[in-house]
């Protein structure tokens, strides 16, 4: 056990290595497979959140953790849509790279309210909470309804 996991820690140095030159020209495959995993990510974190949120478990301080983990990963989605990732496995639309504007809007729009949720839990009023939540779950939707393509299978992606 304790070899296998420090070859593990081994690999993972190699590759971080490895991955600081790497990076600008990524596969597109791999581009959206990240995209995916951030996309998940949120999802996750909204899910936590609302279960602590609505008082359905016990999550003792860890409300602010999935706040400040959703605004985290609304930064990061300056760097999910490289150019080139729009072809592949994905659902995202071409209107990304086109409407750039529209887009670049859509992502000030969470990066905002994701900003305003954290705060709210800082702040500790519940319907200050709710109400900056709601607004996070819009931006979520909004830019789902113009720039993601609908489902062909069904699943379960939150909306
Ligand atoms: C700025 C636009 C934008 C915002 C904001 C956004 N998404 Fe997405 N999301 C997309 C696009 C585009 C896709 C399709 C990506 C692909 O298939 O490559 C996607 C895909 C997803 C997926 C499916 C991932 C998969 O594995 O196929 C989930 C889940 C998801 N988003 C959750 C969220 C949640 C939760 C939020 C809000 C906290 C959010 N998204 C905010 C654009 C956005």
């Amino acid at each position: 056990m304790q070899r296998l996991i420090t070859g593990a820690i081994a690999a993972l140095i190699v590759a971080l290595g490895l991955s600081t030159h790497a990076v600008a020209d990524a596969q597109p495959e791999d581009a959206i497979k990240f995209r995916h995993a951030v996309m998940q990510t949120m999802a996750g974190n909204i899910n936590a959140f609302m279960l602590i949120a609505f008082d359905k478990v016990d999550g003792g301080d860890y409300l602010q953790t999935h706040a400040d983990a959703l605004a985290t990963s609304s930064a990061e989605l300056d760097i999910l849509f490289p150019a080139g990732s729009g072809d592949g496995e994905t659902h995202a639309l071409p209107s990304i790279w086109e409407d750039t504007d529209q887009f670049a809007e859509a992502i000030a729009q969470i990066q905002e309210t994701a900003l305003d949720l954290k705060a709210a839990v800082a702040g500790g009023d519940r319907k200050a909470i709710k109400g900056a939540f709601a607004s996070l779950g819009k931006a979520c939707k909004g830019c789902h309804e113009n720039f993601r393509a609908e489902d062909d299978d069904s699943d379960s992606h939150s909306h």
